[in-house]
């Protein structure tokens, strides 16, 4: 059945849980967490009220880029199991009413991949186009201007074949030629293969990417600001960002709609233009969600956040979920990007991303309100931006265990064991701190995706901006009404018609006219309830 025949899209409504997993729990004591703690964290992500999971890299990797540098698409990384644990993970979750997604990086992979390893043997080997080759250019250097994630050249001399490869990211992460049809021919197979395992789909690395220019043209110098318009001075229009990556997306989707359910594309589309993003859903034949990067980036302010969403649900093709998350392993913790810690705002941005129609990721932490870590340089672990200039900062600040507790490992390994990054100091901030405690952030986040699946599951609610004081932000979505006070000063807004369901304070007040919102307050009220 096509999904296009109303074929049951369990994402519309849903919330996925982003889950790191050398950072959750470390079961076998080696300071990294593994899949067995995944496992083990099951039921408190089915007491959260998570409705899919998706895991960070899990197969085989010399970890240059913690997974994001692939050795085997059809395995397990031995530091975090086995193909059995990973097959037990799935119908664990299932049991509980969890799908697991799996991350998948088609764009480059490892240098030690065995395609890589046998292209590099040779320029008449077998897998040599399977990745990108070029003689230098006129100057005898490098053969354009591309740079990669650290800032320096795209191409790197192969003395052995004479000849440049391509990486745009680190040095030992070549980039896949998906101009040669054989690399869709292995991506097809490594789908399959997964979903019969019964994975639920695939969050896309550099969903973007996987095309680059076929002459190669030099990319252009960025036009615009922030992390969206580029890097390093470049607009990466021919090292990425190619139309032809479309009909790869086309192609996954046949594949992903044959089965009795079906499976999520999630794509990773790093572009700044809300037209662009909407393209990724295709005619309703590419990916199903795509995550929306102006929003990770918006400004924590009404005016910014508002126009963002209402733009992006007037780009999107009708029917179409959106991707609302805040926080990931790249760009950080949004309780510190747009909240500077403060709870009162951590609590309204959770409100705000439970009440958007479509879909909502949360970042492991993001429930309890985990802040980034300030990671010393010498206990840095992401070869990718430890010079801390790069155009995301640096990544381990948001990479670091989960705090189940404020004991010294805070619960995430062994208190003899050395996690593989620091704790942090925020003790206060953990799990077992909130559980109990209704009134927590972790209480309130739980309220939230309660309702959330009672009002939206299943469904892409409607949403409709209403009139708001200066400061506030007001819509509907759905049968509900959210009023939200995005500034320092109290607000009224008009009074709902209805009763307030959730406050981020507890509380609510009435006034002349409407309701009060204390600065930062959120409330979600049902009209004519
Ligand atoms: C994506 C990942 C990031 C990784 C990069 C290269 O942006 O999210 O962590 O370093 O791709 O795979």
């Amino acid at each position: 059945m096509n999904s296009k025949d109303g074929q049951h899209r369990w994402w519309h409504g849903a919330t996925l849980y982003q889950l790191y997993v050398r950072s959750w729990l470390d079961t076998d004591g080696d300071g990294y967490g593994d899949l067995g703690g995944v496992i083990a964290g099951l039921d408190y992500l089915s007491w959260l009220g998570v409705d899919g999971i998706w895991l960070s890299p899990t197969m085989p990797s010399p970890d240059d880029d913690w997974g994001y540098d692939v050795a085997d698409y059809l395995g397990v990384h031995p530091d975090l199991g086995t193909m059995d644990d990973m097959d037990r993970l799935i119908a664990e979750a299932g049991k509980r009413g969890m799908r697991v997604l799996l991350d998948l990086v088609p764009n480059h992979t490892s240098s030690a991949h065995p395609w890589f390893v046998d292209a590099a043997g040779s320029r008449d080997s077998g897998h040599r186009d399977y990745y990108v080759w070029a003689d230098p250019g006129p100057d005898g250097g490098p053969p354009n201007n591309w740079l990669d994630a650290t800032g320096s050249p795209a191409w790197s001399w192969h003395e052995a074949t004479k000849q440049y490869y391509l990486h745009n990211f680190l040095a030992s992460q070549p980039d896949l030629n998906w101009w040669e049809p054989a690399v869709h021919t292995e991506f097809l197979e490594i789908l399959r293969f997964w979903f019969d395992r019964g994975a639920a789909g695939f969050r896309i690395d550099v969903a973007h990417g996987l095309y680059k220019d076929a002459k190669l043209r030099d990319n252009p110098p960025e036009t615009g600001e922030g992390p969206l318009a580029g890097h390093f001075g470049q607009q990466p229009s021919y090292s990425a960002n190619r139309p032809q990556v479309h009909a790869v997306y086309r192609d996954w989707r046949r594949i992903a709609d044959s089965y009795p359910e079906a499976r999520l594309l999630l794509g990773e589309t790093w572009v700044g233009d809300l037209g662009r993003l909407a393209g990724f859903y295709g005619n309703d034949d590419e990916l199903q969600l795509a995550f929306n990067f102006p929003f990770v980036f918006a400004s924590f302010a009404a005016p910014d956040m508002s126009a963002i969403v209402a733009k992006t649900l007037a780009r999107l093709p009708a029917g179409a979920s959106p991707a609302w998350t805040a926080s990931n392993h790249d760009v950080g913790r949004f309780p510190t990007r747009w909240c500077d810690g403060d709870e009162r705002k951590i609590r309204l941005a959770l409100l705000v991303l439970a009440t958007l129609p479509g879909t909502m990721v949360l970042y492991y932490g993001d429930e309890i309100g985990m802040t980034d870590v300030g990671v010393p340089l010498g206990l840095r672990q992401d070869k990718m931006t430890r010079g801390g200039t790069g155009w995301q900062g640096n990544r381990d600040r948001a990479r670091t265990p989960m705090r189940w507790d404020a004991s010294v490992t805070a619960g995430f390994t062994a208190a003899a064991v050395a996690p593989w990054l620091p704790v942090g100091d925020n003790a206060a901030v953990n799990v077992a701190g909130q559980r109990d405690d209704p009134a927590s952030v972790l209480g309130l986040c739980r309220d939230l995706l309660s309702l959330r699946r009672a009002e939206f599951g299943g469904r892409v609610a409607g949403y409709q901006a209403l009139a708001a004081p200066p400061g506030g932000w007001a819509y509907r979505a759905g049968a509900l009404t959210v009023l939200a006070n995005f500034s320092d000063r109290p607000v009224t807004c008009q009074d709902p018609g209805g009763p307030v369901l959730l406050s981020t304070t507890g509380t609510t007040r009435p006034a002349a006219g409407g309701i009060a919102l204390a600065p930062w307050q959120g409330v979600i009220a049902r009209p004519g309830g």
